[in-house]
Formats: C-alpha cells, sequence, structure tokens
C-alpha cells in the first residue's frame, strides 16, 4: 500500500513495495525501517514565493493561445523522462512550447500537462503535474527516480501557483478527452505555438542576451586553454568539456551538441563526433551555444587559427565569409523577406568562388534560381534561423511566416555563412583542401536594422588573431 497525500506523520503503518526486477539488488526493507521512516521529519515551509518574473509574459502568451482556440480543449505537454539506457535516463528537458507558455523551464517536472477548460469567455488554464508524495508513501523513500529521498526537494503545488501565476492540479486529477488538441499531435495548435514565437517579448531578448554573454565566456575558456587542447590526442574533447564546464555551471546545459571541428572536420556541418586532435597550423571550428536556466539558448560559431595567426590562404577564406556575413548583416531590414539575408550572403560566395576559378559557370550563372548552384558546393547550408527557446525555434512555423515571411522588430535569428572545401574535393586546387570556415552571430531586428548580440566576441580575422594572443600568451 501506498498513500499520495502528506498526512501527520506516525498516523498509518507503511508495508514494504512489492518487489519485482528492479528491485533485486536492494535489501528488503524491515518492520523497523518501516515504522519510523514516515516519523521525526520537520514540517515543510508554508513560505509561497512571489510570482516570477517571466510568469506575466507567460500569461500574455496563454491569452493569445485561448484567443486562437475558443471552444476547444488544449493540451500543451512538457513531455516525459527519455530512457538512456536501462534504468539512467537522459536529462529532463521540458518541451519549448510548454516552457513558453508556463515560464517554468529548468525547475519544471516531467510529465507536466498545461490544459486549457474552454469556458463561457475563454479558457480556464490548469498546469497539473505529479506533486511530491508525503513522507508517508513509499514513493518518498523508495523511488529512485522521483522519491525524494533519492532526488531531492519536488515541488507542492500551492509553491508552482504562487511562482508562476497559474492555477495548479495533481496529474492524477487529469483526465484526457476525446476532443482535446494536443501540441505535437494537433498540426493547426502546433503551428500556431510555434508562430507564436517569431517575436520575441522583452523578457525573451533579455534571455537570449544572457545566453550569448555566458557563450562568450565559454568561447574565452577555450581560447584561453589552446596550449592544453594541442596536447591532448582528442582536443575536440577538450573544446566540448571546457564549454560544456561553463554550460553547467551558469546555464542549464549545452543548447545543442557542441560541434568542435579541428581541420577537415570543420568541413562536416555538423560534425559531433568531437574526437579528434587539434593541430597546429590547422584551422579549428567551434560551434556552440550555451543554454540558460530558462531554456533560452545562443548559437554562436568562431573559426580560429590553432597557432594564433591564419595562413594567407586560410585568411583570404575566412575574410570572404565575413564580407558574406557584412553583407547579410546589411539586407536585414524590417519589411524584407527572410530569405533576402540567405540571398545577400549566397551573392558574395558566388561571386568569390567565381573569381578564384572555382566554379564551372559564371557567378551569376551560378545564382540562377533554375539552372545554377554551383558554388552552393561549398556552402550547402542556409544562412540564417530563427533562435530562441529552441535553436532551430518556430520551427512549426509555415514558409510564408519563415523563409518567405517578412522581417519584424523583435525577431532573433542566426547570420552563419560559411565555406568549406572537403579534404577530398577535386574542385579546388590542393591549398583549399581541407579548410572549413563559418563566422555565425546572433542577431536581433530593430527598426533600425540587425543588432548583433555576439558583437562582443572577436570577429573579424585580425580580432581573432589579437584574441589568441591576448588569452592563450
Ligand atoms: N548551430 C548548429 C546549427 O545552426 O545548425
Ligand atoms: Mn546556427
Amino acid at each position: 500500500m501506498s498513500t499520495t497525500g502528506e498526512s501527520p506523520a506516525g498516523t498509518e503503518t507503511i508495508t514494504a513495495p512489492t518487489p519485482s526486477a528492479s528491485t533485486n539488488r536492494r535489501q528488503p526493507f524491515p518492520q523497523g525501517f518501516l515504522d519510523t521512516i514516515s516519523q521525526g521529519w520537520a514540517e515543510r515551509p508554508e513560505h509561497l514565493p512571489p510570482a516570477r518574473e517571466q510568469a506575466a509574459y507567460a500569461a500574455q502568451r496563454r491569452a493569445a493561445v485561448s484567443v486562437a482556440f475558443t471552444g476547444k480543449r488544449l493540451v500543451v505537454p512538457a513531455g516525459d523522462l527519455k530512457q538512456r539506457s536501462n534504468d539512467t535516463d537522459y536529462p529532463f528537458r521540458a518541451h519549448s512550447a510548454f516552457a513558453h507558455l508556463t515560464g517554468w523551464a529548468a525547475d519544471s517536472e516531467p510529465g507536466s500537462l498545461l490544459v486549457f477548460e474552454p469556458t463561457a469567455d475563454g479558457h480556464d488554464v490548469t498546469l497539473y503535474f505529479r506533486e511530491r508524495a508525503g513522507r508517508t508513501t513509499t514513493e518518498f523513500y523508495a523511488d529512485a527516480s522521483i522519491g525524494e529521498f533519492w532526488i531531492g526537494p519536488r515541488p507542492a503545488l500551492a509553491g508552482v501557483a504562487a511562482d508562476l501565476g497559474l492555477a495548479t492540479a495533481h496529474i492524477d486529477d487529469f483526465a484526457a478527452g476525446d476532443a482535446d488538441l494536443v501540441v505535437d499531435e494537433d498540426a493547426d495548435l502546433t503551428r500556431f505555438v510555434s508562430e507564436l514565437r517569431l517575436v520575441k517579448d522583452a523578457y525573451e531578448l533579455a534571455q537570449v542576451q544572457l545566453a550569448v554573454d555566458v557563450t562568450a565566456k565559454g568561447f574565452d575558456d577555450i581560447v584561453a586553454d589552446l596550449p592544453r587542447i594541442i596536447e591532448h590526442p582528442r582536443g575536440e574533447r577538450v573544446v566540448e568539456g571546457l564549454f560544456h564546464q561553463r554550460a553547467r555551471s551558469e546555464g542549464n546545459w549545452e543548447g545543442y551538441d557542441t560541434i568542435a571541428a579541428s581541420g577537415p572536420h570543420a568541413c562536416y556541418l555538423h560534425w559531433t563526433r568531437n574526437d579528434g586532435a587539434v593541430v597546429p597550423g590547422d584551422l579549428i571550428l567551434v560551434d556552440a551555444g550555451v543554454e540558460v536556466d530558462s531554456l533560452y539558448t545562443a548559437d554562436i560559431t568562431r573559426t580560429i587559427p590553432v597557432s594564433g595567426t591564419f595562413t594567407d590562404i586560410q585568411r583570404k577564406v575566412y575574410e570572404t565569409v565575413r564580407e558574406a556575413a557584412d553583407a547579410a548583416f546589411d539586407a536585414a531590414k524590417p519589411g524584407v523577406l527572410f530569405r533576402t539575408v540567405h540571398e545577400a550572403a549566397m551573392k558574395v560566395i558566388a561571386e568569390r568562388t567565381s573569381e578564384w576559378g572555382l566554379l564551372p559557370v559564371t557567378a551569376q550563372e551560378a545564382l540562377d534560381a533554375d539552372k545554377g548552384g554551383q558554388h552552393r558546393r561549398y556552402m550547402v547550408h542556409g544562412t540564417s534561423h530563427h533562435l530562441g527557446l529552441d535553436v532551430h525555434d518556430c520551427a512549426q512555423a509555415r514558409r510564408d511566416m519563415y523563409y518567405d515571411g517578412v522581417l519584424e522588430p523583435g525577431m532573433v535569428f542566426t547570420i552563419e555563412p560559411g565555406l568549406y572545401f572537403q579534404i577530398d574535393d577535386l574542385t579546388v586546387p590542393a591549398e583549399y583542401r581541407g579548410i572549413g570556415v563559418r563566422i555565425e552571430d546572433d542577431v536581433l531586428l530593430t527598426e533600425d536594422g540587425a543588432v548583433n548580440l555576439s558583437a562582443a566576441i572577436p570577429r573579424t580575422a585580425d580580432e581573432v588573431e589579437e584574441w589568441i594572443a591576448r588569452l592563450s600568451a
């Protein structure tokens, strides 16, 4: 028998949980333990916190959802723990739509549901979650995945209600209905909550800036430790570990797996094996972003000459990528299409690769939308994506709100052109092979154009060389 609510210590007899396969290594609980485990604990403090800063913003977002789905019952799941192996799970990370609409982020509970119950004039919204069990329950001392004896304090309904400014209820009181619209199951609701994040509010902008600022420190950590990175046979892993330490100590985690791609690995766009050496004379491309406790993330790439200075050919490629990025920055204005930013960068890529004799056609022919594209062999990815709670934010937005959509003040996106000449690419002279460069900054669009949120991280070839000399000398 187990009970679910907190009851005065010692008023019930507790019996041991039924043994199962997962208890094959556990000692049995003798009666003396069971008779005493629920007693002798101090009362929990009654103190309720004030509503957190993001509560008011989340309420505005919920109001927009309510208006768009009048009369419908909506369910926004936080998601569940995912098994890694046997009885170990991946760290829990709430669904971004759930975090956006509740303000509950790194500290949220797996299995929670945000439910919009239709009323005559809108919706009653309730957050359902598995409240901590009382100390008279077996969960308290015997459940290694959620028991407080094992994982530490868990929240109560009243505390979360005050913290988030939301009605709360126990997950066992939630009853699913046939007509429920569920995020990630219903296409219209999934699209709506994704598009709701296209323009950021003041809280979100501050959190992205915070994520960028902590990420900048993570990049400094890497540059400062270049000598140790070079010494290690898997220097790329040392880079990953240095960034992870910064991400975990000042944020929640990384927003995505760090790409630490040295030498020819830089030409693999999402190289996350990170098991190579970092060799003097090569470039190392680091694409990394800290996700802060609100779950907003940065997404920054810098390409660094391992020995401190660019060779002539590395510098030529690097400064061309920067020229493409600068063209993209200049193109980013309210009222233009999102894809205009990409097109501005690609024009530079086509023109320069044509001048270098790498294309079998002219730059103009390469830029032809139907018959061209030859230059894209050297930069196959897009220049920009929205950024926020997800590194690739607003991923379920319609194309005509995203790639073919109009830029508006308050949008946050990346500008990240690159040039990648694979080690075995016979279309380029040998001196280019094995060079991969990407420069990625995070941008806020304002009435006046693009503001570079990551401007404090050295960016030009000269600045990058000075950065290495300053930190790793
Ligand atoms: N930072 C990885 C990407 O944008 O795909
Ligand atoms: Mn990116």
